[in-house]
């Protein structure tokens, strides 16, 4: 279900950008950069040096990155949010553009004297700069011999592009188009089997509230869930976690959606669907609710002996998923205490799936809460076990097979 054809889109999903900009006429197309990085996934942090500032306001970029903007060494508020060396270490990449005359210089001679060339010193990262500047400043040899001197260090060159220039010259120092850029950033990291794709998984289990104190659950504790999201963003994908309610940390890089209810998790599936590629349905999600759970406690009733709640279904989610149109590559799992293989079968094919998840959950070193797991996955022309492993061994080998079938039915469908 892409609203973007993969081929292009998100080829910066879960990478954060240190994006410099430096003082020159070019500055203006940071913001749009900006937006092209944002287009293809990347978390874009901008760091501004005064004369940049000059040119473009800090607010701006702000506002386009969703992201503070940080432009001081020696503001203490700042290193306090984040200090410039975490920052530094926050980046996957630092890309400076425009990247002045003046700022080529001051990296090329490891200059440390504002927050952008401190930054520089201190990443662990890969550096990529698009310079901008007049032609003749460009062909000065001071400047190439800056130039030679970082790509000798293994600082990517961006362009420049040769044309019309603001002061009227006619030459090579033009920052190259941000849309450019941004393809080229993509560039820079390598493709993974789920590079481009989005991937919506639910985890864990539902709660139906029979009281504002007493609910219906299970014992799904969200582990296969989270680690799937896990292996799916290492895989490259960007990934929504639709998540019950568990004790587990939110994983770094990860859109986590926390719910309680069946309906609440219905929704917010219903809602993740334009932006999904792949859903992976591992939440053991409660069949039945109760028809009218109560406003207040409910109270012990003398010597009646039992009570009845009525029971009410709650919607299929991945069967909903499946049906929706266009369809995502939709994966299911089948929780079964005995003939897990043939119970799936019927699932994948009542549900509409387009491979499901066997889990044999009467074994007791497998399955609810475990940190192990074992499964058979089976598709519409085969099948394939896993055998018993961590969850998160299982969540990737799992992901291999899902990300192969889904790049065959893509290419497929075309
Ligand atoms: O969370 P853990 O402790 O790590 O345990 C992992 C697990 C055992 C929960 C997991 O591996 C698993 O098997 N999940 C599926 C649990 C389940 O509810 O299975 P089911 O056979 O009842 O449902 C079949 C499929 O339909 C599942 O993909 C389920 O998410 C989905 N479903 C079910 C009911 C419903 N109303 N909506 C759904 O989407």
């Amino acid at each position: 279900m892409q609203d973007t054809p993969l081929a292009t889109s998100l080829g910066l999903a879960n990478r954060r950008i240190v994006l410099g900009v430096t003082g020159g006429i070019a500055a203006y197309k940071s913001a749009e950069l900006i937006r092209r990085l944002k287009d293809l996934g990347a978390d874009v942090r901008a760091v501004m040096t005064p004369a940049a500032q000059e040119f473009i306001t800090p607010l701006t970029l702000q506002a386009l990155s969703g992201n503070p903007v940080h432009t001081t060494l020696l503001d203490t508020e700042a290193e306090a949010a984040m200090g410039h060396i975490e920052l530094a270490r926050w980046g996957d990449l630092i890309l400076v553009a425009p990247a002045s005359a003046d700022f080529l210089a001051r990296m090329a001679h490891g200059h440390g004297n504002d927050l952008l060339t401190t930054l520089c010193l201190a990443a662990r990262c890969p550096l990529a700069v698009a310079p901008a500047m007049n032609q003749a400043m460009w062909a000065c040899r001071s400047n190439q011999d800056n130039v030679a001197l970082l790509q000798e260090r293994g600082v990517t060159l961006f362009g420049p592009a040769a044309g019309e220039q603001a002061c009227g010259d006619v030459g090579p120092g033009r920052m190259l188009e941000p849309t450019e850029l941004a393809q080229l950033t993509a560039g820079l990291f390598p493709r993974q089997i789920l590079t481009g794709a989005r991937v919506t998984i639910t985890a864990g289990p539902t709660r139906e509230a029979i009281d504002p104190v007493r609910y219906i659950s299970n014992h799904s504790s969200g582990k296969m869930g989270f680690a799937l999201a896990e292996a799916a963003r290492d895989a490259g994908a960007q990934v929504t976690l639709i998540s019950g309610p568990v004790n587990l940390a939110t994983p770094d890089r990860i859109k986590r959606i926390d719910v309680v209810s069946a309906l609440d998790m219905y929704e917010a599936s219903m809602s993740a669907l334009k932006q999904t590629d792949i859903f992976i349905a591992t939440a053991a999600v409660a069949d039945f609710r109760v028809e009218n759970s109560q406003n207040q406690k409910i109270k012990k009733q003398d010597n009646s002996g039992s009570m009845t709640l009525t029971l009410v279904e709650n919607p299929d989610i991945v069967a909903s998923v499946a049906k929706h149109s266009p369809k995502p590559f939709t994966v299911g799992f089948a929780a079964e205490t005995q003939d897990a293989e043939n119970y799936a079968r019927q699932k994948i094919v009542r549900k509409g799936l387009d491979m499901i998840v066997a889990n044999d959950v009467s074994r007791q070193d497998i399955g609810f809460n475990s940190d192990q797991n074992a499964v058979t996955v089976i598709w519409k022309n085969g099948q394939q076990p896993i055998e018993l492993a961590s969850k998160a061994q299982i969540a990737r080998d799992l992901v291999t097979l899902i990300a192969k079938r889904f790049r065959e039915q893509d290419k497929k469908s075309g």
